[in-house]
């Protein structure tokens, strides 16, 4: 990925998950938020319907977030409080250019207690932090519609 041919940090854990159901996924989601702590940019790659929002309601539930978790695809950001910060769900499909996120005015967001989880962060390019985990979902098999390999690159 782009990305990470940009950094110049060391990867410091390197993981493949494997899910074959919702089930499955929700506990690599508890699994990843254990991982978790603040502050954190995480990027979530995969292509559309890979289950990037599934994986990040999973997430932010393990952070300990126990209410409703909807996609930000519409407003761009949802912010979700819990112990210690805040989340904040980010979804940039529908960006047409980068510039169009100042109005959210990230600079004044990013901090000591946030963790952002961002879908479609290629389409920021510029305007993020650069991610400290880089997690990719892809469905590796045609024939099984619940099948997914979650893998996860965590750098210092
Ligand atoms: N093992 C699995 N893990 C995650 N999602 C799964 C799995 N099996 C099936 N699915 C289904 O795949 C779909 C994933 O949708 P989701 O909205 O999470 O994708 P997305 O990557 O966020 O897409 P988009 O790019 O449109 O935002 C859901 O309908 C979910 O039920
Ligand atoms: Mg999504």
């Amino acid at each position: 990925m782009e990305f990470t041919l940009n950094r110049l940090s060391a990867l410091i854990l390197n993981h493949v998950f494997t899910s074959n159901s919702l089930d499955q996924t929700e506990s690599v989601g508890q699994e990843i938020a254990s991982l978790l702590n603040f502050p954190k940019c995480v990027y979530l790659g995969g292509e559309m319907g890979a289950g990037k929002t599934t994986l990040a309601k999973s997430i932010i539930h393990g952070l300990g977030y126990e209410g409703a978790v909807t996609s930000p695809t519409y407003n761009l950001i949802q912010e979700y409080p819990v112990k210690g910060g805040v989340i904040y769900h980010m979804d940039l499909y529908r960006l047409d250019d980068p510039g169009e996120l100042e109005f959210l005015a990230l600079d004044d967001l990013w901090g000591e207690e946030a963790i952002f989880l961002i879908e479609w962060a290629e389409r920021g390019r510029g305007l993020l932090r650069a991610a400290d985990i880089l997690i990719s979902i892809s469905k590796i098999n045609r024939d099984n519609e619940f099948l997914r390999e979650i893998s996860l690159k965590k750098f210092k």
